[in-house]
C-alpha cells in the first residue's frame, strides 16, 4: 500500500517516521518547495522523553511528486485543510482514500468540497507529539488513534480494518470505530474546555485543575459542546467534566497545541473548535454563550500581539 502523509507538522513527521521506521512505502507531502527542500537534507528528527534521538529519513516531495497513493493522511492544522485539500486529486489514486486525522470539526466538510465524500475517512489520534521546529518532534505520549468511516463514505468496515493493521505494524494503536463522528465530538469537549483556556492564561494543561475559575469556564465551554453534539443526534459517552478532569492529569504537563500556536505566533484552531460549536449550537436553536466568548478572546489574543506591552 502507498501512502502520503500530507503536511509536515508534529502528527505528520511522527507518522511518517514511523511508518517509515515500520518498512512501509511512505512519502512525507508538503506544499512549499524550499521547506521540502531542507526537510530533504535533515530528514525527520524524533526524540522521547526516555531520551531516544533518531533521524529518519523519509521521502519527501511536492504533492505531483509523490502521488497516486492508496492512502493519503492529511495531518495539518485546521485552518490549512482548504489549502491542503487541493493537493488531494494529485496524490490520491483511483479507489484511494483520504484520512483526516486532524483537529476539531469542519475538515471533513473541506476536504469533501474538494474529493467528495465517498472515499474519506476520519480518525482522532490521542498521541501526545510537539513541534520543536521544522522537521523536530518530541514524541512524548504513546495514545490510541481511532479511526473509521464517517456519513457519506462508502470505505468499507474491511479497508478501515486494513488501514488500522498498517497503524498497528508501525507501532500506533488503532481501533476501528462505527461511530466516528461521536468519537471526533468527544475530542472536540475536551478541546473546547482545555485549548483556549490554557492559550488565553498560558499555562499547562494541569494548571486548569489549580485555577477554579478557569476550571468552571472550561468545564461550561465543555458541558455546551456536549450538548450540541447531543441535540445533533449524537450519542457521547461519560460526563464532560468528568472527562475533562482526566485529560488534564493525563496530559498535566503538556502545553496544549493552541497555547504552543499563541505563543509560536501562528494561527490557531479556535475557527474548527469553540467557533464550531457555537455556529452548530446556533444551527440547532442552542445558546452556547461561553464559546462563542472563548471564540471572540481567542480571535482578539491572535490579532493582539502587535500592540501588546512588555
Ligand atoms: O490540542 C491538544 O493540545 C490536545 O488535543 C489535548 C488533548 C488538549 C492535549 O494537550
Amino acid at each position: 500500500m502507498k501512502l502520503a502523509v500530507l503536511g509536515p507538522g508534529a502528527l505528520g513527521c511522527l507518522l511518517a517516521a514511523l511508518f517509515r521506521e515500520a518498512g512501509a512505502d511512505v512519502s512525507l507531502v508538503d506544499y512549499r518547495p524550499d521547506r521540502v527542500a531542507r526537510l530533504r537534507l535533515r530528514g525527520i528528527q524524533v526524540h522521547t522523553l526516555e531520551g531516544v534521538h533518531q533521524v529518519v529519513e523519509v521521502p519527501i516531495g511536492l504533492a505531483p511528486e509523490v502521488g497516486p497513493c492508496d492512502l493519503t493522511i492529511v495531518a495539518v492544522k485546521a485552518y490549512q485543510t482548504e489549502t491542503a485539500a487541493r493537493a488531494l486529486p494529485d496524490l490520491m489514486s483511483q479507489g484511494g482514500a483520504a484520512l483526516t486525522l486532524q483537529n476539531g470539526l469542519g475538515n471533513l466538510e473541506a476536504i469533501a468540497r474538494t474529493v467528495g465524500t465517498h472515499r474519506l475517512l476520519a480518525g482522532v489520534g490521542l498521541l501526545g507529539v510537539t513541534r520543536q521546529d521544522e522537521g523536530r518532534i518530541i514524541y512524548a505520549g504513546r495514545g490510541v488513534i481511532y479511526i473509521g468511516a464517517p456519513a457519506g463514505s462508502q470505505v468499507s468496515a474491511i479497508e478501515v480494518a486494513a488501514v488500522a493493521d498498517l497503524f498497528r505494524g508501525a507501532g500506533l494503536e488503532c481501533q476501528p470505530r462505527e461511530d466516528i463522528e461521536a468519537v471526533l465530538w468527544e475530542k472536540l469537549v475536551i478541546n473546547v474546555g482545555i485549548n483556549p483556556l490554557t492559550a488565553l492564561l498560558r499555562v499547562p494543561n494541569g494548571a486548569l485543575l489549580k485555577l477554579p475559575e478557569a476550571w468552571e469556564v472550561a468545564v461550561a465551554a465543555a458541558e455546551e459542546a456536549q450538548a450540541v453534539a447531543q441535540a445533533a443526534g449524537l450519542t457521547l459517552s461519560g460526563d464532560p467534566a468528568a472527562r475533562l478532569r482526566q485529560v488534564c492529569a493525563d496530559t498535566a504537563a503538556n502545553h496544549s497545541s493552541m497555547l504552543q500556536d499563541i505563543l509560536a505566533g501562528r494561527p490557531t484552531e479556535i475557527e474548527a473548535m469553540n467557533a464550531q460549536v457555537a455556529t452548530r449550537g446556533r444551527a440547532l436553536g442552542l445558546p452556547t454563550p461561553v464559546n462563542e466568548l472563548l471564540t471572540l478572546l481567542l480571535r482578539a489574543a491572535a490579532q493582539s500581539a502587535p500592540f501588546t506591552v512588555g
